[in-house]
C-alpha cells in the first residue's frame, strides 16, 4: 500500500520534471533558431565571398553550386585542409590583435595556385 503511493508520488515528480524541461526548451526552439540559423547561413556566405577573392575564383571552383554540401571537388578538399591551417595560424599568434591576422591571401596573394619555392618565382 504504501510502496503504491510512493511509486505513483515519483511518477507524479517525474512527469512534472519532464514538463518543466519541455518548457524550457520549446520557446527558445522556436523562438530562436531561425533567427541562428540565418545568422550562421550570412556568416558562411561572407566567408565564402572573402576566400573566393582571396584566391581570385568564383563559387565553382570548390563547389558543385546546385548543392554547396559535396565534397566533390579537389579544390574543395584541399580548401578544407588549408581552413584548418588558417585556423591553427590564428590560434597561434597571427590573430590580428598585435600584427596581421591570417587568411588566404597571406600565402595565396589573389592566385589559386601560389608560387610556394624561390626557383617558381615569375
Ligand atoms: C576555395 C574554395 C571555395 C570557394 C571558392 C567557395 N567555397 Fe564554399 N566552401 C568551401 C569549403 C571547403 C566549405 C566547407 C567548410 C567546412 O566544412 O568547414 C564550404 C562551405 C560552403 C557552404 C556550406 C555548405 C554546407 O555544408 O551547408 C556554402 C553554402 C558555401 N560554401 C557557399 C559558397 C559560395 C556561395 C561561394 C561563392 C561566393 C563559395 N562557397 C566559394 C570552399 C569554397
Ligand atoms: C600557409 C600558406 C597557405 C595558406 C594560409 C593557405 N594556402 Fe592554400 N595553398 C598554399 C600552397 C603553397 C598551395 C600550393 C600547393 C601546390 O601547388 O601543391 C596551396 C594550394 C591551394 C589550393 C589548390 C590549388 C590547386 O588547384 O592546386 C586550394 C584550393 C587552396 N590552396 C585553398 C586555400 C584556401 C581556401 C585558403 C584559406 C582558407 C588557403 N588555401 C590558405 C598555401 C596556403
Amino acid at each position: 500500500m504504501e510502496n503504491n503511493a510512493l511509486y505513483y508520488k515519483s511518477l507524479v515528480v517525474f512527469g512534472f520534471a519532464i514538463f518543466v524541461v519541455m518548457l524550457i526548451l520549446s520557446p527558445k526552439g522556436h523562438s530562436e533558431s531561425p533567427v541562428v540559423v540565418k545568422a550562421q547561413e550570412e556568416r558562411i556566405r561572407q566567408e565564402m565571398i572573402s576566400i573566393s577573392r582571396q584566391l581570385s575564383v568564383t563559387c565553382n571552383e570548390c563547389h558543385n553550386v546546385q548543392n554547396f554540401a559535396l565534397d566533390e571537388k579537389k579544390s574543395f578538399k584541399i580548401s578544407k585542409d588549408h581552413i584548418r591551417i588558417v585556423e591553427t595560424l590564428k590560434a597561434n599568434g597571427f590573430d590580428g590583435k598585435k600584427g596581421p591576422e591570417a587568411n588566404c591571401y597571406m600565402c595565396h596573394q589573389g592566385k589559386l595556385k601560389p608560387a610556394y619555392k624561390e626557383t617558381e618565382r615569375k
